[in-house]
C-alpha cells in the first residue's frame, strides 16, 4: 500500500503562504489516497477501511490566542465534525455552508474557554451534538470515553483520552491524523500547571501518542510552533517533550 507522504499533502491557504495563516484565513488539507500515489492506477477500486478514514480537513486559525479550529468531513456523505470551535462561529459556518456539510459533532478537546466558548452555540445552530470526555465540566450531549468512535458516514474517528494538560483532555484520531488540542503542540506540549493539570499524566499521554504510526500527522490546538502541523516521526525527533526518554528528563524540558 502506498503511504501518503507529507510533501504530497495539498495545502491551500486563502491569502497566505503555508505556515503563515493569518487570523481568519482558511487552510484546507486533503489527505492523499492510494489511487493518487505516483505510479499507481487511478481507476476506482474498492475502498479499504483506512481509505475510508481519509477525510478532507479545514484548519482555521482564530482569535488572539492563535487557536486552531478544525473541520473534518466525510466526502461521500458530507457529514462533518468540528474539533474545538474556538471564539467565533462565523468562519466555521461559512465553510460548512459553502461546502454543504452536515455538521454532526462539535468536539471539545478539553474545557478551557478558548476552545469551548462557542461549542454549544455552534451545535445548537446546526443541530449537532456537543462531544466531550465523560468527566469534563463542558456540558455535552455525548459524553465519551477512551476508545469511543465518532462516525461520519463510512469514516470513523477515535477518541483518545490524553490527560495531563487537563483531566478531560482528549485527542481525535482518524487513522491518519491526530488532532491534539492542548495536549501536544508543534515543538512542545501543553502546560501542566493550570487547574487540574498533571505532568506525570502528560508524560504518560505523550508516550501513548508515540505508539501511533510514525506517518500520523499532528494537528495542534494552537499555532505555537514553526509549522501548522507535522508528521509524528519528525515531531518525535524535534519536540523535546516527545523525545524525553524518562519522566525525570521530561521534567527538565523548559
Ligand atoms: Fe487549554
Amino acid at each position: 500500500m502506498c503511504v501518503p507522504a507529507f510533501p504530497s499533502f495539498r495545502y491551500i491557504l486563502a491569502g497566505g503562504e503555508r505556515g503563515a495563516v493569518a487570523s481568519g484565513n482558511l487552510a484546507r488539507i486533503d489527505g492523499v489516497v492510494p489511487g493518487n500515489c505516483p505510479g499507481q492506477s487511478r481507476k476506482p477500486t474498492r475502498r479499504t477501511p483506512s481509505q475510508r478514514a481519509t477525510m478532507p480537513v479545514w484548519q482555521l486559525k482564530v482569535g488572539a490566542e492563535e487557536n486552531f479550529v478544525y473541520i473534518l468531513a466525510d466526502g461521500p456523505s458530507r457529514e462533518a465534525m468540528v474539533v474545538d470551535s474556538g471564539w467565533e462561529t462565523d468562519p466555521i459556518l461559512s465553510v460548512i455552508r459553502r461546502e454543504k456539510l452536515d455538521l454532526r459533532f462539535v468536539v471539545a478537546t478539553h474545557h478551557h474557554s478558548d476552545h469551548t466558548s462557542t461549542v454549544s452555540q455552534l451545535a445548537r445552530t446546526l443541530g449537532a451534538k456537543v462531544v466531550a470526555f465523560r468527566n469534563s465540566p463542558v456540558k455535552s450531549d455525548l459524553p465519551v470515553s477512551d476508545g469511543d468512535e465518532l462516525r461520519l458516514g463510512d469514516a470513523r474517528a477515535k477518541v483518545l483520552h490524553t490527560p495531563g494538560h487537563t483531566q478531560d483532555s482528549i485527542c481525535i484520531y482518524d487513522g491518519q491524523r491526530l488532532f491534539t488540542g492542548d495536549t501536544l503542540f508543534i515543538g512542545n506540549c501543553g502546560r501542566t500547571d493550570l487547574d487540574d493539570g498533571s505532568p506525570r499524566m502528560m508524560f504518560r499521554s505523550l508516550r501513548s501518542i508515540l505508539k501511533l504510526p510514525p506517518e500520523t500527522i499532528i494537528y495542534p490546538g494552537h499555532d505555537y510552533g514553526d509549522a501548522p502541523f507535522r508528521r509524528l516521526s519528525d515531531e518525535a525527533r524535534l519536540n523535546p517533550t516527545l523525545s524525553a526518554r524518562s519522566y525525570a528528563q521530561f521534567l527538565r524540558v523548559p
